[in-house]
């Protein structure tokens, strides 16, 4: 039995068409009701929070996840990443009122003090402290970019997609971070004792037309 672990919430509907593509069962997935645990034809995919996914890869309640780039990075694990689906792209940013842009083109010395909203407190501290410069990071769960707007941090690191909720609430992208995806992630553990069955997948996923792209197993040990 293989047992993938999915994210809930607007990536769900996506994967299922993924596992579709890859001739993967998924008509119980999509008639799941609240069910978060669903087995259908040898696969059991488990439904969790999208920055859970690298905790139940790395724990071995799931042998592979489908999981954002972002929160791979955030949480890291022993995982390794085996396939870049090339689905939910977006971008981490930093972003916050425009009138900050002025200390962002700065010098960097600037930058030091500032209060940060997030829901990705490690890449925030990576990020700036790469520079030198030590944030203070407010680590919230969701609606980041209130946050700014309330006082209660000066900007925020978050992702972008569309940018209507960045413009909605009156903020512009100050500093560009990163590109995001859906990738596929393994532990090392299912790699060699369950690798006939994730290698099918990557078969399926290298030969389907007009593909995803295929990772370089990169293994992403980042604590
Ligand atoms: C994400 C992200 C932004 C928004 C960006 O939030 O944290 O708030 O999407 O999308 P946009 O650029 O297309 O407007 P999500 O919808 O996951 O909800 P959350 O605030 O509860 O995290």
């Amino acid at each position: 039995m293989l047992t993938i672990a999915l994210p809930t919430g607007r990536m769900l509907d996506r994967c299922c068409l993924i596992l579709k593509d890859l001739g993967l069962p998924s008509e119980k997935l999509e008639q799941r009701g609240r069910s978060l645990v669903i087995e259908e034809e040898g696969t059991r995919y488990l439904l969790a929070k999208p920055m859970d996914l690298p905790a139940y890869v790395h724990y071995g309640a799931a042998d592979m996840a489908f999981a954002g780039s972002d929160v791979i990075r955030e949480r890291g694990g022993s995982l390794v990443e085996i396939a870049d689906t090339g689905e939910g792209r977006c971008r981490l940013v930093v972003a916050g009122p425009a009138e900050l842009a002025e200390r962002f083109m700065g010098h960097e010395s600037g930058l030091m003090g500032l209060r940060i909203a997030t829901k990705y407190p490690g890449i925030t501290n990576a990020y700036f402290g790469s520079r030198g410069i030590q944030p203070e990071i407010v680590t919230l769960h969701g609606s980041i970019e209130i946050a700014p707007l309330l006082g209660l941090s000066d900007c925020i690191l978050d992702i972008v997609q569309t940018g209507s909720t960045l413009k909605a609430n009156r903020l512009s992208v100050l500093e560009d971070v990163a590109s995001v995806s859906l990738r596929i992630v393994a532990s090392r553990k299912s790699i060699q004792t369950k690798w006939d069955q994730l290698n099918r997948i990557l078969f399926r996923l290298r030969h389907m037309k007009g593909g995803y792209s295929h990772g370089h197993a990169l293994p992403t040990e980042n604590r």
